[in-house]
């Protein structure tokens, strides 16, 4: 993608976004929350783990994620009104406003970071897992999924003028994830079921973050 036209598919999925919270703010079907308590648990949550899910649309994960005891969940959203939502719903949650290329947290100050059916619509994919290399800490794991699969994304990409990609091969992920530092340490992509998880790990030498700074 070029740099000049990733702000304005940013601008096109926060209307196409902001005008879908009531289609996203409701129940899943028993099967889609099977496969989504599968994704959750794929992080290996610890009791006060510090978790932040991007694209959080209306808070699908969140009482998933609330059920493994978190100290912190954060959720970020280019969509305004989806954030209002999760925040009416659970208040608890700290909400940001924010691009996932350019969300401003600490560096290394978040254990589990879930892209839950959004990572397609990522305009600048490089720059979103360079964020997120640098905010994980060691140890930290990145999850990224869909719960209805590869079809279903690339079913999509025909159907509408949103932008959105398809769902990277594994290889493709261990390309742009390992000079980042992080491992690709699960990667499943069945029917109805995408499921990437990488690994931060503790003892790599020099830290990402230091090789960055
Ligand atoms: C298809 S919805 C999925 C929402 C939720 N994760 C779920 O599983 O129901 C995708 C969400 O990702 C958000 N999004 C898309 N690109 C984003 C980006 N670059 N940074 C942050 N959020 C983004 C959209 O605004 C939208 O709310």
């Amino acid at each position: 993608m070029r740099p000049e036209i990733k702000g304005p598919v940013a601008t096109h999925q926060r209307r196409h976004f902001n005008k879908l919270v009531d289609v996203f703010d409701t129940p899943q079907p028993p099967d889609v929350m099977e496969r989504l308590g599968e994704i959750v648990s794929a992080a290996e949550l610890r009791r006060g783990d510090v978790v932040l899910d991007v694209g959080t649309g209306a808070g699908v994960l969140i009482p998933l994620i609330k059920s493994y005891h978190p100290s912190i969940i954060l959720a970020c959203d280019l969509a305004e009104r989806m954030l209002q939502r999760v925040r009416e719903k659970y208040p608890e949650v700290l909400t940001r406003h924010a691009d996932i290329t350019a969300l401003t947290l600490d560096a290394a100050s978040v254990d589990v970071i879930f892209m839950n059916a959004m990572y397609g619509n990522i305009a600048d994919k490089p720059s979103a897992c360079r964020n997120i290399a640098r905010l994980l800490r060691p140890g930290g794991r990145l999850v990224v999924s869909h719960p209805e699969g590869r079809a279903f994304v690339d079913q999509l990409r025909v159907t509408t003028d949103l932008f959105i990609e398809s769902l990277p091969t594994r290889g493709e992920f261990q390309a742009l994830l390992k000079p980042l530092g992080l491992d690709v340490i699960t990667y499943r992509d069945e029917p109805q079921l995408y499921l990437m998880v990488a690994l931060r790990p503790r003892s790599t030498g020099q830290p990402y973050i230091a090789k960055r700074e």
